[in-house]
């Protein structure tokens, strides 16, 4: 439904787009559930324009598409998949420890936001396109294709200490990172597949330093961190807190199970990813590690569960019907 501005076809059109989003908000409203066919008459080109901005991205730089899925769940931890961590101004979940020099991908979303607006103007909302994105960044890097639902709406407020609360911290053990997703409704299989997101994009050594130096009284390196990869790492970490290293270290670009493989031959990068399969006296571990290793035998298994886990996560708290708004700009309400 293209159309060029101030002629008498765009004016209809206009009216029909009208109707279309009254059939849209009346559809969510009757069910209050997101579904995989919502943008069918409203806006067809939606999934047209996200991929081929997200494939625009990652042409430029690859590492797009981790970040963009990064994206979609640091926006659903927080408040549901409101897009709330688009906003700016003093309250921005942009400036949470989880987020700040560390979320990526703003840009790209404002992009296929704008196209988005010309194209079926105030149709598709910044939250929908947050999950649109992440869907393409896992394709495009090779995953699995999930049909991704959709519906939601916008929100009207971010929330800076939710981000710093929700979130999980590289850091955390592997109950409490648990809890972390139990408090929005996930499970331990979602942990586990949802973990397999570092299969693509990268951390910077900040986040696992620790690891690398003086670790304990005892040992100088993490016991759990491979003896070969741990020089490489600290090779990689001399040029400072900034520098990045690949989540896995063996593919880092392309999304496959390897992340499970590397964490059973002890190359998991965050003591986090380690601690899904090492801390045996962490009481979630047991169920945690034999998850670990059935996507690791198994990469078809991995990616059904991966994508049954992001229509989960993206299930959570969703704004539907005439809750939030949808708005014109990612990075501020109407
Ligand atoms: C299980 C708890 C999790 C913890 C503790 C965790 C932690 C982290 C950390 C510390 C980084 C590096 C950030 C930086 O360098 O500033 C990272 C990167 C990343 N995380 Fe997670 N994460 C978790 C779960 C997830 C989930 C559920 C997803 C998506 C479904 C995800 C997707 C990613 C991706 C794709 C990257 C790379 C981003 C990029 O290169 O821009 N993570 N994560
Ligand atoms: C976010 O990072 C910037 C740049 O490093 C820093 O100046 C600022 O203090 C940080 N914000 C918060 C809230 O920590
Ligand atoms: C912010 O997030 C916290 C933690 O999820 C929640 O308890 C609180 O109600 C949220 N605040 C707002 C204004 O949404
Ligand atoms: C997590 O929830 C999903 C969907 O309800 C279910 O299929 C899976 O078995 C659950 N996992 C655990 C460990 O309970
Ligand atoms: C490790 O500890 C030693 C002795 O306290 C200190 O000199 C060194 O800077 C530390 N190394 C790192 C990487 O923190
Ligand atoms: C990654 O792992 C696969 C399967 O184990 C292996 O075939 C491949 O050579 C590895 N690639 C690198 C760069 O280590």
């Amino acid at each position: 439904m293209e159309y060029s501005r101030g002629d008498h076809t765009s004016n209809r059109l206009k009216l029909l787009c009208k109707i279309a989003v009254l059939l849209c908000i009346g559809a969510a409203a009757a069910s209050g559930q997101l579904t995989d066919d919502y943008y069918d008459y409203c806006c067809p080109q939606v999934y047209r324009i996200v991929r081929s901005r997200v494939a625009a991205a990652m042409k430029a730089e690859m590492r797009m598409g981790a970040s963009l899925l990064r994206l979609h769940f640091h926006d659903c931890f927080v408040n549901g998949c409101d897009a709330s961590i688009l906003l700016d101004g003093s309250n921005s979940e942009k400036f949470a420890a989880p987020n700040n020099n560390s979320v990526r991908g703003y840009e790209v979303i404002d992009t296929i936001k704008a196209d988005l607006e010309s194209a079926c103007p105030g149709v598709v909302s910044c939250a929908d396109i947050v999950a649109l994105a992440a869907k393409y960044g896992v394709l495009l890097s090779g995953g699995p294709d999930y049909d991704v639902l959709l519906g939601r709406r916008d929100g009207l407020v971010a929330n800076q200490t939710g981000a710093n609360t929700n979130l999980p911290s590289p850091f955390d053990s592997i109950s409490t990172i648990t809890k972390s997703f139990q408090n929005v409704g996930l499970n331990v299989t979602d942990v586990v597949a949802l973990s397999g997101a570092h299969t693509i994009g990268r951390s910077r050594c900040l986040l696992f330093s620790s690891r690398l130096a003086n670790f304990s009284a005892t040992n100088s390196v993490d016991p759990t961190l491979d003896s070969s990869l741990a020089p490489s790492l600290q090779q990689t970490c001399r040029g400072g807190d900034n520098q990045l290293a690949a989540l896995d270290v063996n593919s880092s670009d392309v999304f496959d199970n390897h992340y499970f493989q590397n964490l059973l031959a002890n190359k998991g990068v965050l003591s986090s990813d380690q601690g899904l399969v090492s801390n045996s006296d962490d009481p979630t571990v047991a169920a945690t590690k034999a998850l670990v290793q059935a996507y690791s035998a198994n990469g078809q298994r991995f990616s059904c569960d991966f994508g049954r886990s992001m229509v989960r996560m993206g299930n959570i708290s969703p704004l539907t019907g005439k809750a939030g708004q949808i708005r014109k700009n990612c990075r501020a309400v109407n």
